[in-house]
């Protein structure tokens, strides 16, 4: 090559990113606090928030601080909290009866929250992991190797009513059983619950990356086994189309919002489902994302601020409307300036 070697281009993209003005006018997506939904876990009594092993920096919170933590939260621009119980393993049963008490934490973490601000959107999961001893999202049938479809449809929508009765703006069936957004949907409308949304985690892969948070809620074991495989219910990793059917059929019952989960390893299905609906699209970037990150930073392998970022602008980009992270306080308050 001569020294004064020249392309003969038209095109050179390399001209929008000369300087940081120019890259700024010209960048498509942009992440702003009003995109973030923040999980937060809830647990009983007047303990002090107590840490997660395996996600730095996310607390079980008490009531009283959950509350504050929603203010924190609303006061940064986060609109949105998804509360999560951890139950006294006391309470857990193989049915899980208590996701149908009046009295159950959860709905006392709603009902606390909601009065203190309620400004902020409170979201509940419809399923019954926090409840059984098991650990499966719904009740076994009698040969105890499997969720029962039917039966737990049947719990579900009495528990989006109580959900609903305790104020939530959204409930989200997490449980992936047949025919529950659309069983929910009739159950909140016959309790005159018209205006209570359904966030459908419609597309939610039976995926490793939950592993943190099953330590969270104490689900990780299996009663009798040490490896709780929710197969029969949760997506298999390897589909696609699959989740396209999954959208439709959420949709057709009722759901105003669908979900995808995870989110950072499911881009193409981000993607896909935005294609597959106009109905507003939530990701959910789960534990196992959030503890990724952490755990490369802490090696000093990645840094953290830059990944946190880069993970979540890539959600947003496949086609993400919302996004369900555990990084939603740090970011709105970077966000925020
Ligand atoms: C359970 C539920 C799970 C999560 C949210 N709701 C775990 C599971 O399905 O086993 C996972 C969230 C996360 O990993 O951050 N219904």
């Amino acid at each position: 090559m001569p020294d004064n070697f020249k392309l003969d281009l038209k095109e050179r993209p390399r001209r929008l990113r000369r300087n940081a003005s120019l890259r700024a006018m010209v960048e498509e997506t942009v992440l702003r606090p009003a995109d973030f939904i923040a999980p937060l876990f809830v647990v009983d009594g007047k303990s002090r928030p107590e840490e997660i092993k395996s996600m730095p920096g996310v607390f079980r919170l008490n009531i009283a601080d959950l509350v504050k933590e929603c203010r924190a939260l609303h006061k940064l621009g986060v609109p949105a909290v998804a509360l999560f119980p951890k139950l006294d393993p006391k309470l857990k049963d193989d049915e899980g009866t208590q996701a149908l008490n009046e009295e159950t934490l959860v709905l006392r973490a709603v009902r606390a929250v909601k009065k203190a601000v309620p400004e902020i959107v409170v979201i509940t999961d419809v399923a019954l992991d926090p409840y059984t001893t098991h650990g499966h999202d719904g009740v076994l049938n009698a040969a105890r190797d499997d969720v029962e479809n039917d039966r737990t449809v049947a719990i579900l929508a009495k528990m989006a009513v109580l959900q609903a009765r305790a104020g939530v703006d959204l409930v989200a069936p997490s449980d992936m059983m047949d025919g529950r957004v659309g069983a929910i949907r009739r159950a909140l409308d016959a309790a005159d619950f018209t205006g209570t949304g359904i966030m459908a985690y419609s597309a939610k892969y039976n995926s490793a990356y939950y592993g943190p948070f099953r330590d969270a809620v104490g689900s990780a074991k299996a009663a009798g086994t040490n490896l709780l495989s929710k197969a029969t219910y949760q997506m298999n990793p390897a589909n696609r189309r699959e989740a396209r059917r999954e959208v439709q059929l959420d949709v057709a019952e009722g759901a105003d919002i669908v979900m995808v989960k995870p989110a950072g390893p499911y881009l193409d299905i981000i993607c896909e489902v935005r294609r597959t609906t106009s109905r507003p699209v939530a990701a959910y970037q789960v534990s196992g994302e959030y503890a990724q990150i952490h755990a490369a930073a802490r090696l000093g392998w990645l840094d953290l601020e830059r990944c946190r970022h880069e993970s979540l602008l890539a959600i947003k980009r496949a086609g993400a409307d919302m996004i369900l992270t555990y990084f939603a306080k740090d970011m709105a308050a970077v966000l925020k300036g």
